[in-house]
């Protein structure tokens, strides 16, 4: 987006039905792009001016095409892509299936993969344009009994960094944001309700002493889109109110009794 259109951008967000995708599309229609948002249900994803419905499953290039489609038919360009959807899960590295693992690495990874490549022609077509992925601050380190989540976040960092590099000579900016907790998303209300002491156990480790807001991904998502970030790629920026600054050596200050 680097000359003014004479019509909005566009951009395609996966994952679009709740949580942070939601709120991704919510924040970029009020900073006037048209949005497609897609996602493997229908419920939550909205008609109406400068948006438009996809329902899709991103581990299938069949997915990817026809999020990529919807948005030259509905608004004969592509600008950005949002790589959103994602599923975690946890459990110990013996017990865990394969199966599940396996799941994790096609929506996390290979679902972003996929995504970069479908939406590659119409970016290019509209001129370069900006890529962001959802990773986690669990790509950035290991949690608990959460390999095979981290090792799908590791790995889709790191594939952003590569297609940075890759398409930067084409005016193409990949990057991600790695949020921390993030309340009020069907992937932590479970937590918040079901598991008390483990939602109050992460908010105390949390420097800012505090769950994130899905708005507080989607203004970070914004920027790494517009124009002002014309200069950045290739990074994965924390929005985790400070969780992935420290060593998690101390917690607690020595001079607070
Ligand atoms: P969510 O569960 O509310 O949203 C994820 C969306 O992705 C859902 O609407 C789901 O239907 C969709 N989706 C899943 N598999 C799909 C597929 N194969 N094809 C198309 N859509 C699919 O969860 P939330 O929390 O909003 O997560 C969004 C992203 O943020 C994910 O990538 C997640 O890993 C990441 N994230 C979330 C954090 C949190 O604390 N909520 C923290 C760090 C990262």
């Amino acid at each position: 987006m680097s000359s003014p259109l004479s019509t909005p951008p566009v951009v395609a967000v996966t994952g679009a039905a709740s949580g942070i995708g939601l709120a991704i599309v919510e924040r970029l229609h009020a900073d006037g792009w048209s949005v497609v948002g897609a996602d493997r249900v229908g419920d939550g994803l909205v008609d109406g001016d400068r948006r438009a419905p996809c329902v899709a499953d991103v581990t299938t290039e069949e997915g990817n095409a026809a999020i990529v489609a919807c948005a030259l038919e509905r608004f004969g360009r592509l600008d950005g892509l949002v790589c959103n959807a994602g599923i975690s899960g946890a459990g110990a590295i013996d017990r865990q299936s394969l199966e599940e693992l396996d799941r994790m690495l096609a929506v996390n990874l290979r679902g972003v993969v996929l995504g970069v490549r479908a939406a590659l022609p119409a970016l290019r077509e509209a001129g370069g344009g900006a890529i962001v992925v959802t990773a986690s601050v669990s790509g950035l380190g290991g949690d608990p009994e959460m390999w095979a989540y981290n090792a799908s976040k590791g790995g889709v960092i790191n594939f952003v960094r590569s297609a940075a590099i890759d398409l930067a000579h084409e005016g193409m900016r990949v990057n991600a944001v790695c949020p921390g907790g993030i309340v009020g998303t069907a992937m932590t209300t479970p937590i918040e309700r079901h598991a008390p002491d483990r939602f109050e156990e992460m908010r105390s480790h949390v420097p800012m002493q505090r769950w994130g807001r899905p708005v507080e991904v989607a203004g970070v998502v914004a920027f790494l889109l517009s124009d002002d970030a014309s200069f950045v790629t290739g990074v994965a920026l924390p929005v985790d109110g400070g969780v992935s600054a420290g060593t998690g050596q101390f917690r607690v200050r020595p001079s607070v009794p």
